[in-house]
């Protein structure tokens, strides 16, 4: 028997049953018994707000899946190249399909000289890399306004090549304004993130060859942060999407979404409080302060996972690879020591609070040489496929643009009283 739901409305003993559907009941089902009284939930906690066959993520059991691949599977044997084109396309390439996307994305990796000198040189020399990057992004719709036609797939496929393509000369871009350090362009003989370490940090060398072990730890990253479902940023994606906004204005949208520090900024935030812990010894003692409410543990906790976060446990060990290599940060000690505290202390284990995706990326990025600034902009590269999935999934599936309710909780009808009347009690 197919399972239901049934609504009953306590006005009119008018009832609905409505059937239950991969997890959900269908809103317009209930809304024809319920005209003009809204469903309350500001922050979507438990609202779908899209069907989609891109990411499964079992929060309760710690399972994360793209395309029906487990991550664990994905991070071991594939590359953010090969993870972006299933995200796009559904499927695993072929050799054949591989190769020509690894040659459309590395011939897109350049941009236009003036996006270059005009918009990027021309920021102030402390501004913020991601505040460059939302930028740079718009930008570029202005470049290829031919991207409006989102009608024609062809041509939204061209963006979506563009798009995954320069997000790291853009963001190794913005980093070398910052640190005052002439623009590297890219070697199109190197693999995806080989690539963007040479754009960062290439000096006078003919060729900057990145350690292998490092450039296959931040293509594992890469991989780990490609996609997250409908997090906050991929819903920014589909709202401006769904008004059929073009790649870049959406895609630059998503990305001022992830800048903040609930979302894309809580490596940096994990980083800061590991600095202010600063010694093994006073690890108790910030739990507890964190367990009175005074703060919270940056790198725990998560909307979705009431588990461990599956790519925390692979960022484990990809930390371990990259410390052989770089040494050992001295704030490592002092995380493993705070998650063993934490997972050991019924306060987080009732609240089901476990490591999520930051609490160890923000470790592997400082000890990479990556400034904290630029930690959000190494987040915002990968998820790129992500949104553009979610873009072109959108497209596809003819959505009406999204348009939530509210309710209304403010001053009922007033009349429009003339400024020398009013005397500051116009309150009431
Ligand atoms: N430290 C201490 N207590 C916490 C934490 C934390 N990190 N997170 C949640 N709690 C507690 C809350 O105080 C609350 O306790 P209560 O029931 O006694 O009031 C309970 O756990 C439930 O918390 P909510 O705020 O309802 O959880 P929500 O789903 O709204 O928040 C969030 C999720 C924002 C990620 C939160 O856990 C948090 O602030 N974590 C720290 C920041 C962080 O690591 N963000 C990265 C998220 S991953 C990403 O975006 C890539």
């Amino acid at each position: 028997m197919a399972e239901t739901i049934t609504i009953t409305d306590n006005r009119t003993g008018e009832a609905v049953e409505i059937p239950i559907l991969n997890g959900g009941v269908d809103s317009k089902e209930w809304s024809k018994l319920l005209p003009g009284v809204w469903f309350q939930d500001p922050s979507f906690g438990t609202t779908s707000g899209a069907s989609s066959a891109i990411t499964e993520l079992d929060g309760e059991n710690g399972i994360l899946r793209y395309r029906g691949y487990p991550i664990e599977q994905l991070a071991q044997h594939s590359s953010y190249l090969e993870v972006a084109y299933l995200l796009i396309f559904g499927d695993l390439p072929t050799p054949e399909q591989f190769e020509a996307w690894r040659y459309e994305i590395t011939h897109h990796t350049f941009i236009h000289e003036n996006l270059r000198k005009h918009f990027m040189e021309g920021f102030h020399h402390d501004a913020h890399p991601m505040g460059m990057l939302v930028s740079t992004i718009a930008a570029l719709s202005t470049f290829y306004p031919e991207a409006k036609n989102i009608e024609d797939p062809s041509v939204v496929m061209k963006q979506v090549i563009r798009l995954i393509a320069k997000m790291p000369t853009l963001a190794a871009g913005a980093y070398r304004h910052s640190a005052g350090m002439p623009f590297v362009y890219p070697d199109n003989s190197l693999d995806f993130a080989a690539n963007f370490l040479s754009m960062m940090w290439k000096t006078a060398e003919p060729r900057y060859d990145a350690n292998p072990v490092l450039s296959r730890a931040l293509d594992v990253l890469f991989i780990l942060h490609a996609d997250h479902e409908q997090n906050c940023s991929t819903t920014a994606m589909r709202t401006v999407g769904s008004s059929h906004a073009d790649p870049y204005s959406a895609t630059a949208a998503a990305t001022a979404a992830l800048y903040g520090p609930r979302h894309g900024g809580a490596n940096e935030a994990v980083i800061k409080m590991l600095n202010v812990i600063g010694s093994i010894d006073n690890v108790q003692s910030y739990v507890d302060a964190v367990k009175r409410g005074e703060m919270r543990l940056q790198g725990f906790g998560h909307r979705v996972y009431k588990n461990y976060d599956p790519r925390a446990r692979i960022i484990k060990k990809t930390a371990d690879e990259v410390f052989e290599v770089t040494g050992k940060s001295p704030l490592l000690d002092i995380a493993l020591k705070l998650e063993e505290v934490a997972l050991s202390d019924e306060y987080f284990l009732s609240r089901k609070l476990y490591p999520n995706v930051d609490f160890y990326s923000g470790l592997i990025y400082q000890a990479m040489g990556f400034p904290m600034d630029m930690f959000t902009v190494l987040f915002a590269i990968p998820r790129t496929a992500g949104w553009l999935a979610h873009y072109i999934e959108l497209l596809d599936q003819d959505s009406r643009i999204c348009r939530p309710r509210q309710l209304y909780i403010g001053k009922p009808e007033r009349e429009y009283a003339p400024i020398e009347t009013r005397n500051g009690s116009q309150a009431g």
